[in-house]
């Protein structure tokens, strides 16, 4: 994810030292490197892929890693994935939580670009640093539970909220109460508005999307909350990648203008900080981290939205056969993210 990848093998620690025969020890490695990228060197703890940690050398990684502020992970060879981790600089721990934001005055072309090969949590700092507690997390009660897990890491009042359509799986509303209680944080929960939302089930029932596709339905159940959370705000962040939908995800940019949401009194900034990670990486950030996640994934879920419009997928389907299966595959995008390449063509 960082560019700049260590150079040398990295050593394994019962291999030699004070870890030498050490069965804990089996299966980490750790590598001491200067990558200029970062003030200091890194010690990079490595699970190898298929490797067997146990529970409590994963949760003593997990309590290293949740005391800095700056994580990435490093795809150092084919087979190996690293986390790597260091103190923050002077100027991060000098900065209050309650620090102002710089007032921006922000070229949003030139930062993505800049950006868009940087880590999630450089991205994500990124935004904090231009917008402070304005930033929103948009989590959808899915495996975006990273975003959540890496925004917590670098700002414990990080705003977080929820669209609950009323129609998301049981499992999907226990999920983000259990997210709720792991981190200690509020998840403002936005819902429909019944004025719209009873006629249109008065007239064609609750099952329309079916027989004249999700479209209207999206647009009451999701469109319409986000729209109303989303006025007043300066900037949200969102759990999109590039790998959820090649037919209308591949050019998601790590930081955009929001020309779905933005008025003519305020331009609305959206990161996508995500981008760029791969499904393998998010589980392996995961699983690493012991993070908790939404237990349909245990039950062949991977892109999870409303109970009737999501289903699980056999093995090597892509993950958005699961969403709206009875509809193009370029229409799957209820306009939540109406800028990406579908709402342009
Ligand atoms: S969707 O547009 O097809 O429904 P998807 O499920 O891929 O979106 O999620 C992409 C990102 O959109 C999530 O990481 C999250 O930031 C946002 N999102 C999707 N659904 C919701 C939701 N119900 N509440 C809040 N954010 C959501
Ligand atoms: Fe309605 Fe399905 Fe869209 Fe949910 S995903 S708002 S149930 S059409």
């Amino acid at each position: 994810m960082v560019g700049n990848v260590p150079r040398g093998r990295p050593q394994r620690l019962d291999s030699g030292g004070l870890g030498k025969g050490n069965p804990d020890l089996r299966n980490q490695y750790a590598l001491q490197v200067e990558t200029g990228y970062f003030h200091g060197p890194l010690l990079i703890h490595v699970e190898k892929k298929g490797g067997t940690l146990s529970a409590t050398q994963r949760r003593r990684n997990a309590a290293l890693i949740a005391e800095t502020h700056y994580i990435c992970e490093q795809r150092l060879f084919s087979d190996i994935t690293a986390l790597c981790y260091h103190p923050p600089p002077q100027s991060a721990q000098r900065r209050s939580k309650e620090s102002r934001p710089m007032s921006p005055s922000i070229d949003v072309a030139e930062l993505a670009a800049a950006y868009a090969t940087k880590s999630p949590q450089d991205i994500l700092k990124l935004a904090f640093d231009l917008f402070g507690d304005e930033l929103w997390i948009s989590f959808s009660g899915a495996e975006d539970v990273v975003l959540v897990d890496m925004a917590w890491k670098l700002n414990k009042n990080v705003k977080v909220f929820s669209l609950d359509t009323g129609r998301l799986h049981s499992e999907t509303y226990r999920f983000i109460e259990q997210v709720r209680d792991h981190y200690g944080i509020a998840i403002e929960i936005m819902t429909p508005d019944p004025a719209l939302l009873e006629p249109l089930v008065k007239e064609k029932g609750l099952f329309s999307f079916y027989r004249d596709g999700h479209s209207e339905c999206c647009g009451i159940r999701k469109i319409e909350p986000l729209r109303r959370k989303l006025v007043g705000v300066r900037a949200w962040a969102t759990g999109q990648r590039r790998d959820q939908s090649p037919g209308t995800r591949s050019q998601v940019a790590v930081l955009e203008i929001d020309s779905a949401f933005s008025t003519t009194e305020r331009t609305l900034y959206k990161f996508n900080p995500l981008a760029q990670m791969t499904s393998e990486e998010v589980w392996g950030y995961i699983r690493m981290l012991e993070i908790p996640y939404n237990s349909l994934h245990e039950r062949g879920f991977i892109s999870i939205g409303c109970e009737p419009c999501t289903r699980p997928v056999l093995p090597n389907q892509h993950e958005r056969e699961g969403r709206w299966w009875w509809e193009e595959a370029t229409h799957k995008e209820c306009g939540l993210h109406a800028g990406n390449l579908i709402a342009k063509q």
